[in-house]
């Protein structure tokens, strides 16, 4: 029998998705509107369906152009794609990779982090930027957040610095550029190169800079959920350093200079020419989409200030924030979750372990209580729905059942 059955209205919500992790309650829709004669509307965390439907047959052509030509590895697709993405970064290069991790492997590399060093990174973060890190066999340092933004705290950057130091990697989380101008004076008085993870900020920027622009080098991730997103995996590094340039081309390619002639022992992190071609048709539409997404946070922030209960995160003065995610703060995170997912309503967390408690980490030594900001940020987000093609309706829908759940 399914949990929900049988329940009255009021104790419904909070019980019909325990133990069902992410699961919806396929009973519920049946039941609130038989009981309420309530509207319910299904929202979906991400839509990757909507888009495909506007570019199916532009994807349709490139498959066919490509496959035609057998322009599968280093073809002119990702030539063209390097060039529109480094203009629209705001950088003199870009080289494609396979993910956003490799790019980030790459940069530390470039930037001459290796074995035994250190490389500063938020606590609050996708693991990658720290696992990054760990393959090529250096050390994450990890540091707090700020509870108002989530990105990393920039006065605890400095305490972190040893002689070990190779790099600082700010992320910027959400959409939203981390405080650069603080991060990049420490880490000019310290002479430490900054590589960004622009893996959640494509188009994002900083007084007037994008994201990915302001450090040594920056990682970008194309993984199909991210503003840009391949149809597939994909990643770039973008810089205005030259040599940084040479040398990620070289280390992606298994260090080829030209055919067979190996100037360094590489990798094979290719972008695969494929998905080059649909991030360039894509690209040509993010910066709508990225409207389209603040324009839904705005509608969020407007009413969610009516709330109580919930609380949302700042935008700091003077950047574009992108919204990769929409995230809340809420007492019984987990109750509130569950609430929103008999209602139909897809949500994440972003992120629910601090990086420091997971235990691919637990060798750094790290404890419970060593990042106070980021353990309560994790015991109380919500990423609510958020995605180009969100209505005001569906918005509508997903502060009103919030605001029930949370009362
Ligand atoms: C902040 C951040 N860094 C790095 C990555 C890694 O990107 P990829 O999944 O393309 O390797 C991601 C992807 O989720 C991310 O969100």
């Amino acid at each position: 029998m399914d949990a929900c059955e049988g329940l009255e209205w009021d104790s419904l919500r909070p019980r019909c998705a325990a133990g069902r992790q992410g699961s919806v309650c396929r009973d519920v829709p049946r039941i609130l509107g038989a009981s309420r004669g309530a509207v319910l509307m299904k929202v979906p965390f991400v839509d990757l369906k909507a888009q495909a439907e506007s570019l199916g047959a532009t994807y349709g052509s490139l498959l066919e152009s490509i496959v035609s030509r057998a322009a599968y590895t280093m073809g002119p697709e990702l030539k063209k794609f390097e060039e529109e993405f480094a203009a629209y970064s705001g950088c003199a290069y870009a080289i494609g990779v396979s993910t956003g991790t490799d790019a980030l492997k790459l940069a530390y590399l470039a930037a001459g982090v290796g074995p035994g060093d250190e490389v500063i990174v938020p606590v609050n973060t996708f693991i990658a930027t720290a696992e990054a890190v760990s393959h090529i066999g250096a050390r994450p340092v990890f540091v707090d957040c700020l509870a108002e933004t989530a990105n990393i705290d920039p006065n605890l950057i400095e305490s972190a610095i040893t002689g070990r130091t190779k790099a600082i990697a700010p992320v910027h989380l959400y959409g939203q550029p981390a405080d650069m101008d603080a991060t990049l004076a420490i880490a000019q008085r310290h002479n430490i190169p900054v590589i960004e993870d622009a893996c959640q900020a494509h188009g994002a920027e900083h007084r007037g800079r994008r994201a990915g622009s302001m450090g040594l080098a920056a990682a970008f991730s194309f993984y199909p959920g991210k503003n840009l997103g391949a149809l597939g995996d994909g990643g770039a590094v973008v810089t205005n350093d030259g040599d940084i340039a040479t040398r990620i081309r070289l280390l992606r390619n298994h260090g080829q200079e030209d055919k067979y002639t190996h100037r360094v022992v590489g990798y094979c992190d290719r972008l695969h020419n494929l998905q080059a071609a649909f991030l360039s048709a894509k690209l040509a539409h993010l910066d709508a989409w990225n409207v389209s997404r603040r324009t839904a946070a705005n509608r969020y922030d407007a009413m969610l200030a009516d709330v109580p209960g919930v609380q949302t995160l700042r935008v700091i003065d003077d950047v574009v924030h992108v919204h990769h995610l929409y995230v809340i703060l809420v007492d019984d995170r987990d109750r509130v979750r569950e609430a929103l997912a008999c209602a139909e309503i897809e949500t994440g967390i972003h992120y629910p372990v601090p990086l420091h408690l997971t235990p691919a980490y637990a060798s750094l030594g790290y404890s419970v209580g060593d990042f106070p900001v980021a353990e309560s940020l994790a015991e109380r987000t919500i990423s609510l729905p958020m995605h180009p093609h969100l209505s005001s309706a569906q918005i509508e829908y997903v502060v009103e059942q919030l605001a029930e759940a949370v009362s």
